[in-house]
């Protein structure tokens, strides 16, 4: 069987997902932009707010989001019915990444994309998601093979767009913008991270990677600008040490950043 005609006939299963309200693609073209970062904070403060959350980490080479979670050392388990059962993170948050399956952190997955393929449909068709409201799909940089699975495997009707304020990220986050807008996926805008740095000792405003751009981005192809998150040594090691789940509740002076984010995609749905 052609590639091709095997991804045509798995997308008539979609109507399996049927039980997942909204699936949120996070993309951003260049790599180490903070999408895991996003995908784990907006995912965790969304199911804070009531709603049921998924989180399917898609970068097949390289998950982190179990790290992020503080969950690496779980393994997937199979339901009575030979299902596969989400890792809880909390009853309203689960997640599904390859990290489970790995015999251990530094084990490579040396796939090719059908393979990559097969995995995330099983993911999204072979996991018990039980009624989701959102799908919070943290995607390896670029537009590959994860990225048009997601696409193809799923009704995705949304796209949040990650860059950092320099040159290099906005070049590359417009390639993300083609790719959602040839996909069809609405894009729910775009968010600028490490935007900034506020020095502890002096209080300084430091624009490290430079300003503005996010904002020029979404004017530039009439997209929301969603906001901005700082460099942060508390958004920083709460993933560090695998704690996002704290960063709200320690208090951290940024952690309504992701509230925001939280706030402006459920107003998005909201309209639609
Ligand atoms: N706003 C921030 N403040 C401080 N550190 C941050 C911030 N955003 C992300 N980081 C840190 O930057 C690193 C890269 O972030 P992350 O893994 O989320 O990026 P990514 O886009 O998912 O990377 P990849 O493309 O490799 O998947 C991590 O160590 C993360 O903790
Ligand atoms: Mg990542």
């Amino acid at each position: 069987m052609s590639e091709k005609t095997c991804v045509d006939s798995e997308v008539k299963e979609e109507d399996d997902l049927k039980n997942i309200k909204h699936t949120i693609m996070v993309i951003s073209g260049k790599g180490g932009v903070g999408k895991s970062t996003v995908s784990v904070n907006l995912a965790y403060t969304l199911s804070k707010k009531g709603k049921s959350v998924g989180i399917l980490d898609a970068d097949i080479h390289g998950p982190t989001v179990p790290k992020l979670l503080g969950v690496s050392d779980r393994r997937l388990e199979a339901t009575d019915d030979g299902r596969i059962k989400p890792i809880e993170v909390t009853p309203n948050l689960k997640v599904v990444s390859m990290a489970f399956l790995l015999p251990d952190s530094d084990a490579p997955v040396i796939w090719r994309g059908p393979m990559k393929y097969s995995a995330i449909r099983q993911f999204l068709q072979d996991v018990y998601w039980n009624n989701l409201d959102y799908l919070v799909v943290d995607l390896p940089p670029g537009t590959g093979d994860e990225a048009i699975s997601i696409a193809q495997l799923t009704k995705a009707d949304g796209a949040l767009i990650v860059t950092t304020p320099q040159s290099v990220a906005l070049l590359n986050s417009r390639k993300a913008i083609g790719f959602a807008q040839k996909m069809g996926i609405p894009i729910i805008g775009i968010i600028e991270n490490m935007s900034g740095f506020i020095c502890p000792s002096c209080g300084t405003h430091i624009d490290i990677f430079g300003e503005g751009g996010g904002l020029k981005a979404a004017n530039e192809f009439n997209l929301p600008f969603l906001g901005k998150i700082p460099l942060d040594m508390d958004i920083y090691s709460s993933g560090e040490e695998g704690k996002v789940t704290l960063l709200s509740e320690n208090r951290s002076k940024n952690a309504h950043v992701f509230e925001d984010l939280a706030d402006r995609v459920l107003k998005f749905y909201k309209e639609r």
